[in-house]
Order: structure tokens, then C-alpha cells, then sequence
């Protein structure tokens, strides 16, 4: 009936009394590089959590459907066997292990075991760095390469779509761009489609086809690439400077 690949409706989050998020709806279109945006403790995280079956269940109230499915309330396994992958924030790399024995962790759930061989080499010449790095400890790598190895690894599960949690946090504006050029290429080349947190919009909008923003645990605005200008109604929103910031330039 629909092009989306991921529908939410009236999403809340709730830890104990704690809202977390309130009365969300969503959607991602298949292809897309979506992103949300918003201060700390806007609700981000949550939102990917959510989606990703990462949080307990009845912290969760509404829907969430993934190709005209309901996941919400399913196991993560099962979300993730869907196609849905999450790379959380942080860059967990398991230290002591090599890059590459990172990168064969994100295959074990996969079934087609004889792509292996060749997917890894596709990462490889997404991040030329990692195949430098190959026999290297991962907890030697630069934050950079920390990151495009999880992005790397989660390509591995046979990922459709993936849910990245701030790419960008404490990296370099050239490092930044070089991990964004990488995702691109996964949308384009794959046909992945992307959902991602990042706290700066600024850069976000030079990237995403579409923005959510997020403020106080609710969803300010939906704006696209074409519609954001100049950026001040998305800032307006971002920051809460004006009382109209909730229907402004909104295209759902
Ligand atoms: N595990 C948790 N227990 C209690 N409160 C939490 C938990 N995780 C997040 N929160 C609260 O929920 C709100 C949203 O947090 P989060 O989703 O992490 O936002 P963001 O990722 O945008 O920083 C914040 O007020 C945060 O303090
Ligand atoms: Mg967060």
C-alpha cells in the first residue's frame, strides 16, 4: 500500500515515571537517509532503541511496523533477522581482537554464509583504512576508524536498515565527512536506507534527504533537503524559540 519501510505511530517511551518519548509518528521511505537531530536528552536514543526491540517492553506504548509489519514488542534477534540493525553510540569494538576478527563477529547471524568472503571485501573498499588496519587490535584504532569499522561490521549482518546513533560524536570535521561518505555510498550502492542520530543539525543537513527534529521527548518538526533554507526553522525548532515550531514547514 506504502512506500515506507518504517512506520511509527503515537510512540512513547517510558522509564519507570520518566517520559522519555511522547506521542511520535514517523516514517522512512525506502532509500532514504533519514536523521534525527535534537539536544541531549531528546529523545534519540530511545527512538532507535524503540525500533531496534532494545528496550523492554513495557516501557514502550504504540506502534512500530517495519515493511507493513509490527515489530514493537518483538525480540531483537527477531528484529534484527528482519534487517534491522543498530550501531549504538559509543563505537563498542571488542579491544583485544583484530579488525578483522571484529568485522567476521557481524557475520555469525547470517545464513548465506558463501557471500561472506566477498561482503568483507566490499567493506573493505568502503573503508580503505580498515583493510590497512586488518590484523591491527581494534582498541588501537583511531575514533574514526573505530567507527567505520561498527558501520562495517553492521553491514555484515546483511543489514537493510541501519539505526546509527550519533556517527559523529567527538570526531574531526574531515573524519565526519569520510564516515558520511561511506554511509552514502551504502545507500547508493546498496540501497540501504539509513536512519541516524546526531545531536548537530548543521551538518546533518548537508547529508540527510530528510530531518526530524526532536525536543523534550517530542517531534518538532519533519523537514526535507529541499524545505530547509536557510536552516532557521529548523533551529527555531531545535531550540524551542518559537510557539508555531510544531506544524512549521511540516510535510507529513
Ligand atoms: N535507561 C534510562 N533510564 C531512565 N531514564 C532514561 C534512560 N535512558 C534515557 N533516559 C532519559 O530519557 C530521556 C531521553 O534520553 P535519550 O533517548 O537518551 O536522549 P538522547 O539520545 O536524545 O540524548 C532523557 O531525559 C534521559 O535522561
Ligand atoms: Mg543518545
Amino acid at each position: 500500500m506504502t512506500d515506507y519501510l518504517l512506520r511509527i505511530s503515537s510512540l512513547s517511551v517510558n522509564y519507570g515515571a520518566t517520559p522519555a518519548l511522547q506521542d511520535i509518528d514517523l516514517v522512512v521511505r525506502q532509500g532514504e537517509v533519514a536523521c534525527v537531530v535534537g539536544q541531549n536528552g531528546a529523545g534519540k536514543s530511545s527512538l532507535l532503541s524503540a525500533v531496534a526491540g532494545a528496550l523492554p517492553n513495557q516501557a514502550c506504548q504504540g506502534q512500530v511496523e517495519y515493511q507493513g509489519k509490527s515489530i514493537l514488542g518483538r525480540k531483537a534477534e527477531d528484529i534484527a533477522r528482519m534487517g534491522i540493525s543498530l550501531v549504538p553510540e559509543g563505537r563498542h569494538v571488542f579491544s583485544d581482537m583484530t579488525v578483522k576478527e571484529n568485522l567476521l563477529i557481524g557475520t555469525y547471524m547470517r545464513r548465506d554464509r558463501r557471500n561472506v568472503k566477498q561482503e568483507i571485501e566490499t567493506v573493505l573498499e568502503l573503508f580503505p583504512r580498515l583493510r590497512e588496519r586488518l590484523a591491527f587490535p581494534a582498541g588501537l584504532l583511531s575514533g574514526g576508524e573505530q567507527q567505520m569499522l561498527v558501520i562495517g561490521r553492521s553491514v555484515l549482518t546483511n543489514t537493510k536498515f541501519m539505526l546509527i546513533d550519533e556517527p559523529s560524536l567527538g570526531l574531526a570535521p574531515l573524519v565526519i565527512d569520510n564516515v558520511y561518505q561511506a554511509l552514502l555510498a551504502l545507500r547508493n550502492e546498496r540501497g540501504l536506507t539509513l536512519l541516524i542520530n546526531e545531536q548537530s543539525s548543521n551538518r546533518v543537513m548537508k547529508y540527510a534527504d530528510t530531518i526530524h527534529v526532536l525536543r523534550g521527548g517530542r517531534k518538532r518538526l519533519t523537514t526535507t533537503v529541499q524545505e530547509v533554507g536557510n536552516g532557521e526553522t529548523l533551529k527555531a525548532a531545535y531550540f524551542g524559540l518559537t510557539k508555531t515550531d510544531e506544524t512549521a514547514a511540516e510535510v507529513m
